[in-house]
């Protein structure tokens, strides 16, 4: 990736106003994690070019070869109670749907933090924190963004997931600049990251819930191997997701994974 092309593009306040790159390492969120360990400063940003143990949600890899997508971790030292930690994975997501409709391309929020593009998984958010007591000391902000991935790569890699997971050349059929896209989702969590300074958490669950597709939905949620269905009503602002059930009950969901919609 030519980096400075992302530079150049970069009007931000503090998300990205220091930009690290590498060629390749292991984990964009495990190396930006011992950074900020030693100090490294609020709206830092990491992009790899590749991962070699990029790392999903749940323990889940994250395929992440050379040359062909965005592997990015920020950085964040917010003043917030770490019970609230939720709204930065809801800062993410959006700042990535933002990102899309620059681009044109039309893409839904899945609780509680993947981007799909025809129901495929095209994005995901792995937000990491360390806490210091009840004190948050700062939240790495991990972002994978499929961005020229090919279906011929994704079949022979990723065979079991092959037709839930899409890129945005294959969406878009062409094949995208991957510095403008980084300069632009960069720009939007700036955006973001500032909003909820100003307006609090409040103002980004609301706009979170606007966007969110499945409001309303019936939907099942598995959650350790339970399947829960019903209609999903709200999420908090701790991020938890509240499902009616064909009794009329609210059932609260700490963390699970969306099945169906
Ligand atoms: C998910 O499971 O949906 C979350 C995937 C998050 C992947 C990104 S890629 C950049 C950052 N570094 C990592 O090791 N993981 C995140």
């Amino acid at each position: 990736m030519k980096i400075n092309n992302i530079k150049e593009k970069l009007r931000t306040k503090l998300v990205g106003t220091e930009l690290i790159y590498y060629e390749s390492v292991e984990s964009t969120n495990r190396l930006l994690n011992e950074l900020a360990e030693k100090g490294k400063e609020d709206g830092a940003v990491l992009i790899s070019d590749r991962q070699t143990g990029g790392k999903g949600r749940l323990g889940r890899q994250w395929f992440s070869p050379g040359g062909v997508n965005l592997y990015l971790s920020a950085l964040l030292r917010p003043e917030v109670n770490p019970q609230n930690s939720a709204v930065f994975t809801f800062i993410a997501s959006l700042a990535l749907l933002k990102t899309l409709d620059a681009l044109n391309i039309s893409s839904q929020i899945k609780w509680p933090n993947d981007l799909l593009i025809n129901n495929k998984k095209v994005a995901g958010v792995l937000t990491e924190m360390k806490n210091e007591g009840n004190k948050l000391e700062f939240i790495i902000l991990g972002i994978g963004l499929n961005i020229n991935l090919t279906s011929d790569a994704i079949k022979e890699n990723l065979p079991k997931i092959s037709d839930s997971v899409t890129s945005l050349s294959i969406e878009k059929n062409m094949v995208l600049d991957r510095e403008d896209v980084a300069a632009k989702l960069i720009g939007f969590l700036d955006e973001y990251y500032l909003q909820f300074m100003s307006e609090g958490i409040n103002s980004i669950v609301a706009e979170w819930s606007n966007r969110w597709g499945m409001l309303n939905e019936e939907i099942s949620v598995k959650v350790d191997n339970k399947i829960i269905r019903g209609i999903a009503r709200k999420v908090d602002n701790y991020g938890f997701l509240y499902i009616e059930n064909d009794k009329g009950n609210l059932e609260k969901i700490i963390a699970g994974d969306i099945e169906s919609n």
